[in-house]
């Protein structure tokens, strides 16, 4: 029995998945589910924000009702709300922080917001309940450590020194990884969201390095800054005259190549920046971490240099209330609450990371 554990129920709404999820104090999520919307903005090409607050609204009721019934908690196990209050579209938080908001103060529970991009660090901190149980648990997550975010909305390096304590040390001066990855896919005729369609994709390319796409800043050592923005107008120009046919049959190709130049453009600061610091622990987190090939290129990396590598499980890279919920916990835990006054914001507050 686990009488003594705390638990937090999560809720995500800040673009265009909703999920809750309950995640207890030991970093087990205990239940997550999700409720995908690709299929309402995919005719769209992108994420319409009407359509996305609209649908939130109508899942996010259910889902939590989900969560309860797959978990067999009730209410009165839930020691707190825990709710995505920014950066994302405002009226998809919205839909969440009031939702949190009321449930809190029905129930007389301990109100919570917590940042979506420290969301995604605590990602790297999260058990699978069946993994637990088959005690196939790995080596857990700890601080300090050099962390690489890469979402649809935001690609940097944060030195992560402690819970609440996030260094950045170098960003996207202009497009995000996954941002660049959706409008490629797009421009090759692949649908939306782009990044996971690329990614199957490049697997059946029968050649590689037939295409050359830049590295963004490659030649500026100076900096830990990415730039996406020069490799989508390159994408761009080169297929500007190409009639469909030639798309199709060039696209596992077009793909592959292209992910090499994102992955390698990823690559390369986060090699310098891990060089820079000297720190032997490494998380990639965020939904471009949940690329393959990303993914495969980082682990020959770190075991060339014996770092400690962690990449969530894939279902915790792309957008997830599970690692709202461990943020969560955190907070639970130093007392970090929030009142009736909480409302969304579509940037990040000054506070919430540290610039250097
Ligand atoms: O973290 P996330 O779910 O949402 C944001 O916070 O933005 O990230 C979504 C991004 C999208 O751009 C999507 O195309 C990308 O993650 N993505 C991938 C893969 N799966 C999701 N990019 C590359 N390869 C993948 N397998
Ligand atoms: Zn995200």
């Amino acid at each position: 029995m686990d009488l003594g554990l705390q638990r937090v129920l999560a809720i995500e709404t800040s673009c265009d998945d909703s999920s809750v999820a309950i995640v207890n104090e030991e970093g087990i999520v205990e239940t997550l589910v999700l409720k995908n919307q690709d299929v309402l903005h995919k005719d769209f090409g992108g994420v319409v924000p009407e359509v996305a607050s609209r649908s939130h609204s109508d899942w996010v009721i259910p889902l939590i009702e989900e969560a309860l019934i797959q978990s067999g908690r009730t209410w009165s196990e839930i020691d707190a709300i825990a709710v995505t209050s920014r950066p994302g579209l405002l009226g998809a938080l919205m839909v969440g922080v009031v939702t949190a908001k009321t449930l809190a103060f029905s129930l007389s529970k301990p109100l919570i917001a917590i940042n979506h991009l420290e969301g995604h660090l605590m990602a790297g901190f999260l058990t699978e309940a069946e993994i637990d149980r088959n005690r196939l648990r790995q080596s857990k997550l700890s601080y300090p450590f050099l962390a690489l975010t890469v979402s649809g909305g935001h690609t940097q390096i944060c030195l992560v020194h402690d819970f609440g304590q996030y260094q950045v040390i170098g960003k996207s001066r202009d497009d995000a990884a996954g941002e660049a990855f959706d409008k490629f896919a797009k421009l090759i005729g692949l649908g939306y969201p782009g990044g996971a369609l690329v990614d199957k994709a490049a697997k059946k390319a029968r050649e590689s390095g037939k295409y050359r796409f830049p590295i963004g800043l490659a030649i500026e050592k100076e900096t830990l800054d990415f730039s996406f923005s020069g490799l989508k107008s390159s994408a761009v120009r080169l297929l500007a005259d190409w009639p469909q046919d030639r798309i199709l049959k060039e696209r596992e190709i077009l793909a592959h190549d292209f992910q090499e130049a994102v992955v390698e453009a990823l690559m390369i600061r986060l090699r310098q920046a891990q060089q820079q610091q000297k720190i032997q622990r490494v998380l990639i987190t965020g939904g471009v971490s949940a690329n393959s090939r990303l993914r495969s290129v980082a682990a020959s990396w770190a075991e060339s240099l014996q770092l400690e590598l962690f990449i969530p499980h894939p279902k915790f890279c792309t957008d997830n209330a599970a690692m709202i919920g461990w943020a969560g916990i955190e907070k639970l835990k130093r007392g970090q609450f929030s009142d009736s006054s909480l409302s969304p914001s579509a940037k990040s507050l000054p506070g919430d990371f540290l610039e250097s």
